[in-house]
């Protein structure tokens, strides 16, 4: 088989790439190692930027997003059982939309296969060739039957664990990485939320935050540790703790509902260094993590394909080699700025085992400086809505 542009991995970054590509008449395939329903059941990441939800809407993409999203114009930071609101639509003028990750994979999967697209799951055994040619190859397997996907370029959208990676020779990537000592332990539960925007707790017994996906479905999660074993977390002690720590001298707390999810995610910080290798570019996690506090990892992902298929549209519509040349370097502009808040918010909000008496202090007075004073509320609110998009023209 033959196609323009290979694709490894049909997350936000791949599907979102091979949905933008066909809107401009370049051709790709998919190749995802899990099912479609697998990949439009995970639940992950629930918070869209502005930025992300008007290109879903641009390329005809949002609307069941514009149904069942949910607007919301500010957050909350918790500290000593008290809620502080910032303001981010007074504060920027822009908003941010709750509308779970695996939704917006179902909507781009829809149009895909809607428009004919080629997407093949359960592709298993995939690796990929001839990166530095100008024929880069994938090879697969479908129901045990070898296959191979000749293209002109390979998008590596296959995720933090993905082969595409490290199938670039020993020394082609820098890594620059950080391993936090702790996870967050996520639960869905049906249960209406008790209030209708989110809020960052900062609790001495450890950060927990309160999110939603729909009036009758709330996301919350805990700190805890990385290796958390989820068979000691029965339901009751999760609602336990999610009370201890959430709970407001207002009274205000999460209302308790079934749990429909629970599941432990580890927390780092990496940067891969370039983004490109020969005609093998990556995108979204599988060049970088973010710590999920702040809601980034599917907004860069989103973010970076929009550069690529820019790059690329330039290439076959206009011959240009340079714009795909600099797509690292624009990319990684925005990636570290957004490394940056994620670290920053982190780290202002969980507890760190090490951390000594003048460390909890300050954090203290940073908690303090940035619900108190408008020019910190306006950097954190300017980087919650997302910082404007990388443009290579
Ligand atoms: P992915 O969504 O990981 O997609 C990669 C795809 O490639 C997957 O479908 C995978 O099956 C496929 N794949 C992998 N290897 C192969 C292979 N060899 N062959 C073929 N296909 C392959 N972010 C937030 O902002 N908030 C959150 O609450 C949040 N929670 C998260 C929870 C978990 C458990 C994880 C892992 C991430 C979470 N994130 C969260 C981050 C966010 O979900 C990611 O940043 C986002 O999914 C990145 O999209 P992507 O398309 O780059 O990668
Ligand atoms: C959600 C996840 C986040 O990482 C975050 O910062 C806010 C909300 C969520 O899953 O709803």
């Amino acid at each position: 088989m033959r196609t323009q542009v290979g694709i490894v991995g049909a997350g936000p970054a791949g599907l979102m790439l091979s949905h933008l590509l066909a809107l401009q008449g370049i051709e790709s395939v998919v190749i995802e190692a899990r099912s479609r329903q697998y990949c439009e059941d995970r639940v992950r990441a629930g918070v869209l930027e502005q930025g992300t939800v008007d290109l879903l809407n641009e390329t005809g993409v949002g609307e069941r997003m514009q149904l069942q999203g949910l607007l919301h114009h500010g957050i909350e930071l918790g500290f000593d059982r008290r809620r502080h609101r910032i303001d981010m639509t007074k504060l920027t003028g822009r908003a941010v939309t709750v509308y779970g990750q695996h939704e917006v994979v179902r909507d781009l999967i829809a149009a895909r296969l809607k428009a004919g697209g080629q997407l093949f799951f359960e592709a298993e055994n995939a690796s990929v060739y001839a990166l530095d040619s100008e024929r880069p190859m994938v090879r697969y397997e479908v129901g045990g039957v070898a296959q191979q996907l000749e293209c002109d370029f390979i998008a590596g959208c296959d995720g933090f664990h993905g082969i595409c990676r490290p199938s670039a020779p020993e020394g082609v990537f820098q890594v620059y990485e950080r391993v936090y000592p702790f996870g967050w332990l996520g639960i869905l539960a049906e249960a209406a939320p008790s209030q209708e925007e989110l809020v960052y707790m900062n609790h001495e017994r450890g950060f927990a935050l309160f999110s939603m996906r729909s009036p009758t479905v709330t996301r919350l999660y805990l700190q805890c540790d990385p290796a958390e074993d989820l068979k000691e977390w029965p339901d009751e002690r999760v609602w336990q703790e999610l009370q201890t720590r959430l709970t407001c001298d207002d009274g205000w707390r999460p209302n308790e509902g079934r749990i429909l999810q629970k599941s432990v995610t580890p927390m780092r910080s990496f940067v891969t260094e370039p983004m490109q290798y020969g005609r093998l570019f990556l995108a979204g996690d599988s060049a970088h993590i973010v710590p999920p506090t702040g809601a980034k990892g599917m907004n860069l992902a989103i973010s970076d394909v929009r550069v690529l298929a820019e790059g690329l549209a330039g290439f076959y519509k206009a011959g240009r080699s340079d714009l795909l040349a600099r797509y690292s370097d624009v990319c990684l502009r925005r990636i570290w700025k957004v490394q940056r808040f994620s670290w920053w918010m982190t780290s202002m909000l969980h507890q760190f085992p090490d951390a000594s008496p003048f460390d909890q202090r300050r954090q203290r007075a940073e908690l303090d400086y940035v619900t108190s004073s408008a020019a910190a509320a306006k950097s954190l609110a300017e980087n919650y809505v997302g910082l404007p998009m990388e443009h290579l023209l």
